[in-house]
C-alpha cells in the first residue's frame, strides 16, 4: 500500500494479537517482541513454507537443529571474536548511540562522494566525522565520543561457581551449526557433494542500533541454507540460489516491483560474491535476505582450529578437497515484517467506510477459514461445520456481533474465507463462503468448502 507507515503495522499487530512488546507489563525490554496467537501462526507458516521449499523440495538437502551455545573456539574460527563488531559512538549532548559507519555513509550518499567505511581505521573514521562536521541526527550537534569497536556477540558464562566460570556466546548466526556438522552429516547421511544443510533457529546480536520494529532486533530467527559444492560449481549454484530466493518470495505473494537485488559494494575478505534481496519496507529499501559465495573459508578455518579434517573424498574421481559453500540466509522475523507490509491494505468501501484487510497468501494466514452462525441459535450446526473444517485446516469460530463486524475482524487478521451457516444449512447443508479479497459470496456444501480451500492452499 502506498504511504504505509511502520506505525500502522505496529498498531495493527498490537491490536490483533499478532506481536506485542516483550515483557510489556514491566515496561518492556527494548527491541524484544512476543508473538501472539495470530502472529505465531503466521510466522510458523512462513517457516514451514521455507522448510518445504529448501529442505523437502531441494534434492540432497538435510535439516539440522544445532545448539545455540557452542564451543567458543567456533567463534574464533569463524572470525566473530576478532571481527564481528560495529564502530560505536555516543552523542555527548543528547546521549544517543550511533554507528559511526552509518553516519558517514549517509553523509557520503548525500554529498555524492562514496567512501568505503569497511577499509577505514577507527582514527580515519574519527577524522572523517570531524573534518566533515557530521551532526547527530537527533540533536544536530557535533559533539561525539571517540569511536569504540563494539562486538555484537552476547556473552554469557557457564559453570557452577563464579571462579570456575568460562565465557561462552549466544550464537550470532545459525550458519556455524551447519558448518561444524558438515562431516557428521556427510558421513551419516552418505551425502555426496553437492549437498545442502539447512537450519531454522534463534540467533542473538547485541546490535548498536536495533529498531524498526522486528526489522533489526537483538534476538531473532534465521533460516539458513548452506550448499556444499566443488570449486568451479560455485558460480552456477550462486546464480541458482539467487533465483530460488527470489522465486520463494514470489510464491509467498510478494510483488516483483517491491523487490530488488543489491550486490554488496564491498565483499568480506573470504567472499567471492555476495548480494542481498532488498524489500521496499515503509522506512525505505532495506535488506531482506543475503546470498553469499563463501568459498571454502568456513570449512578450512574449522579444520585449522579444530584439527579435524574437513576433506571430502569424491567416490567417483577419488579427488580430495574442502568443499566451497554457497549460503542463502534470511531472517524469519524480518520476512514476517515484509509479509505483513506487503499484505496490508486499506480499502474504501461503497458505503464510505474503510476496511483494513491483510491480503495474506492463504497458506500464510493464521486461520484458513472462520465459521459464523448467522444467529446464535444456529450455533450447534455451525459448531458441527467448524469441527468438520477444523480437521482439515486451522479455523476460527465467531458468533459475536453482526456478520459485517465479524467479516471485518477476520479481514484484519487475513483469514481468507468466512463460512456462514444460516437456516437453509439446516435443510440442505449448504453454507455461504465469502472471499476476503473480492468480498464475493458463493453457496456450497461443506465437502465442497474443504476441497475449495485445500485447492487454494496448494
Ligand atoms: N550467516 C550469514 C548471516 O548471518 P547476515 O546478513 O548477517 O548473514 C542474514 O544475516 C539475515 O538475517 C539478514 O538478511 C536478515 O534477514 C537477518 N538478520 C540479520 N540481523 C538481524 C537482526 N538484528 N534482526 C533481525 N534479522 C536479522
Amino acid at each position: 500500500m502506498e504511504n504505509l507507515t511502520l506505525e500502522k503495522i505496529v498498531n495493527m499487530c498490537n491490536q490483533r494479537g499478532i506481536i506485542f512488546a516483550g515483557s510489556e507489563i514491566y515496561g518492556g525490554l527494548g527491541n524484544t517482541w512476543d508473538y501472539g496467537p495470530i502472529g505465531h501462526e503466521i510466522k510458523s507458516n512462513i517457516k514451514r513454507e521455507w522448510w518445504k521449499r529448501f529442505v523437502y523440495n531441494s534434492p540432497n538437502t538435510f535439516g539440522v537443529d544445532a545448539a545455540i551455545l557452542m564451543n567458543p573456539r567456533v567463534w574464533e574460527a569463524s572470525g566473530h571474536v576478532a571481527g564481528f563488531s560495529d564502530p560505536k559512538i555516543d552523542c555527548k549532548d543528547c546521549k544517543t548511540r550511533h554507528r559511526a559507519d552509518n553516519l558517514i555513509e549517509a553523509h557520503a550518499t548525500k554529498t555524492g562522494k562514496p567512501v568505503n567505511t569497511d577499509s577505514m581505521s577507527d582514527d580515519e573514521l574519527n577524522k572523517y566525522l570531524t573534518d566533515n562536521k557530521i551532526k547527530c541526527p537527533k540533536c544536530g550537534n557535533s559533539n561525539f565520543t571517540d569511536i569504540r569497536q563494539f562486538n555484537l556477540m552476547f556473552e554469557t558464562s557457564r559453570g557452577v561457581t563464579e571462579g570456575g566460570q568460562s565465557k561462552i556466546y549466544l550464537r550470532p548466526e545459525t550458519a556455524q551449526g551447519e558448518f561444524v556438522n558438515f562431516i557428521n552429516i556427510q558421513r551419516t547421511m552418505r551425502a555426496k557433494v553437492p549437498f545442502g544443510i539447512a537450519q531454522i533457529g534463534k540467533a542473538f546480536r547485541n546490535e548498536v542500533t536495533p529498531g524498526n520494529f522486528i526489522f533489526r532486533t537483538i534476538e531473532f530467527e534465521q533460516m539458513e541454507h548452506q550448499l556444499f559444492c566443488k570449486e568451479g560449481q560455485d558460480e552456477a549454484f550462486y546464480e541458482e540460489y539467487k533465483t530460488k530466493a527470489w522465486d520463494f518470495l514470489l510464491s509467498l505473494g510478494f510483488k516483483a516491483e517491491n523487490l530488488k537485488f543489491k550486490p554488496h559494494d564491498k565483499l568480506s575478505h573470504y567472499a567471492k560474491a555476495a548480494c542481498d534481496i532488498n524489500y521496499k519496507f515503509p522506512m525505505g529499501w532495506s535488506e531482506l535476505n543475503g546470498i553469499h559465495n563463501r568459498t571454502n573459508y568456513d570449512l578450512s578455518r574449522h579444520q585449522e582450529y579444530s584439527g579435524k579434517g574437513m576433506l571430502y573424498l569424491d567416490p567417483v574421481s577419488g579427488e580430495k578437497y574442502i568443499p566451497w559453500v554457497v549460503e542463502y540466509s534470511i531472517g524469519a522475523d524480518r520476512l514476517m515484517l515484509a509479509v505483513l507490509c506487503e499484505a496490508y491494505n486499506e480499502e474504501k468501501l461503497e458505503d464510505g467506510d474503510t476496511r483494513t484487510v491483510l491480503k495474506l497468501h492463504p497458506k500464510l494466514a493464521a486461520y484458513k477459514a472462520a465459521v459464523f452462525p448467522l444467529q446464535k441459535n444456529l450455533g450447534e450446526k455451525a459448531m458441527e461445520v467448524f469441527n468438520t473444517l477444523n480437521k482439515h485446516f486451522y479455523c476460527a469460530y465467531d458468533e459475536a456481533g453482526s456478520i459485517g463486524k465479524r467479516y471485518r475482524r477476520q479481514d484484519e487478521i487475513g483469514t481468507p474465507y468466512c463460512i456462514t451457516v444460516d437456516f437453509t444449512t439446516l435443510e440442505n447443508g449448504i453454507v455461504t463462503l465469502r472471499d476476503r479479497d473480492t468480498m464475493q459470496q458463493q453457496s456450497m456444501t461443506v465437502d465442497e468448502v474443504v476441497a475449495f480451500i485445500k485447492g487454494k492452499l496448494e
